[in-house]
């Protein structure tokens, strides 16, 4: 078997996945007619046609709108399930999955509904195929602090299905500072916490999330190679990247994956995963980014398995189960 073989058939984990990001257009048309929504694109290909993205926010607007497709448990249960069938075909045995509270809440979406629709997705896809999923509830960076607060006190009822929280959208204007007292208030619950920083954001953004926000994970963190001073500590401290190359090339934080950072970052031994982040956006799930990645940079099979095993390593999962995959 070849190195790229080997690579895709790999057991890891996914830790950056939004799940409103797998929503395909077939099947956001699919929620579109069951719940009788006129949704603003003619046709799969119209909507397809859209995903040319020229910066994060660009993406955004379109994510945010395609999600309003959502409104039934039935309906987040089917794009979980689709997202780890999905999954799972690409070696995926665990996954930690970000999903955007407030992006339904404030369409009148309950709190209950999202959760108990995720939970009913990840129980059937662990019937199904094995593979095993939690939860990381995310909050909306460019939305205020107070309704950071009033999102966790909603979920109080659900944490027992809330695996660590998160933090994502627009980055720019949005440091990890403002989140300091809910991250605090998240932490105190005993759960673990991970923040996108250093995305389209400066490697101060990314010192923030360290020092401030206290975080397990930072997400993408690619901007940290601009600062020798950061790379040199994520790599004594071992923290891990969730690194989403396809995600970078699409959202123009690289013009193409012959220069992004992830050579120079495992070069300097820093603690890498690669994830898919918004994949039905994207250009596919992970597999797909292994396959680009593989493409660009032709590492070697000692390589793929350390990144793999990082994927457990930076995993929530015990410690009995990291022994078990790494
Ligand atoms: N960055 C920030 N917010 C997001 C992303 C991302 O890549 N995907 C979904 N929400
Ligand atoms: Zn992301």
């Amino acid at each position: 078997m070849d190195i790229l073989q080997r690579a895709l058939s790999c057991p890891k984990a996914e830790l950056h996945l939004h799940i409103e990001g797998s929503l395909e257009p077939e099947l956001a048309f699919a929620l579109a007619q069951r719940n009788r929504i006129d949704f603003p694109f003619a046709s799969v290909e119209a909507l397809r046609a859209a995903y040319d993205f020229s910066n994060l926010q660009s993406f955004l607007d379109l994510y945010y709108a395609c999600a309003d497709v959502l409104r039934s448990e039935e309906d987040f249960h089917d794009l979980m399930l689709a997202y780890l069938r999905r999954a799972a075909a690409d070696g995926v045995s665990h996954a930690e999955i970000m999903f955007d509270p407030q992006t339904h809440t404030a369409r009148g979406i309950a709190m209950g509904t999202v959760i108990k629709g995720l939970c009913a997705g990840i129980d059937a896809a662990r019937a199904e195929s094995g593979i095993s999923a939690t939860l990381i509830l995310s909050f909306l960076r460019h939305l205020s602090e107070e309704e950071a607060f009033a999102t966790l006190r909603e979920a109080e009822p659900y944490l027992q299905h809330v695996a660590a929280f998160g933090l994502d959208s627009s980055e720019m204007g949005h440091p990890p500072s403002k989140f300091e007292r809910v991250f605090a208030a998240c932490r105190a619950l005993g759960k673990p916490v991970v923040a996108h920083a250093g995305e389209e954001g400066p490697p101060a953004y990314i010192y923030e999330a360290l020092d401030l926000l206290k975080v397990s994970r930072i997400d993408h963190g690619v901007r940290c190679t601009e600062d020798a001073a950061l790379v040199a500590r994520l790599a004594q401290e071992q923290m891990p990247l969730t690194v989403c190359p396809l995600s970078n090339v699409r959202l123009c934080v690289f013009k193409e994956m012959r220069q992004h950072s992830l050579p120079a970052m495992l070069a300097a031994d820093l603690c890498v995963t690669i994830n898919s982040d918004d994949p039905a956006y994207f250009g596919g799930y992970l597999g797909n980014n292994i396959r680009a990645v593989q493409e660009a940079f032709n590492f070697d099979a000692a390589t793929w398995a350390r990144i793999f095993r990082n994927s457990f390593q930076a995993s929530f999962i015990s410690a009995a189960d990291k022994a078990a995959w790494c």
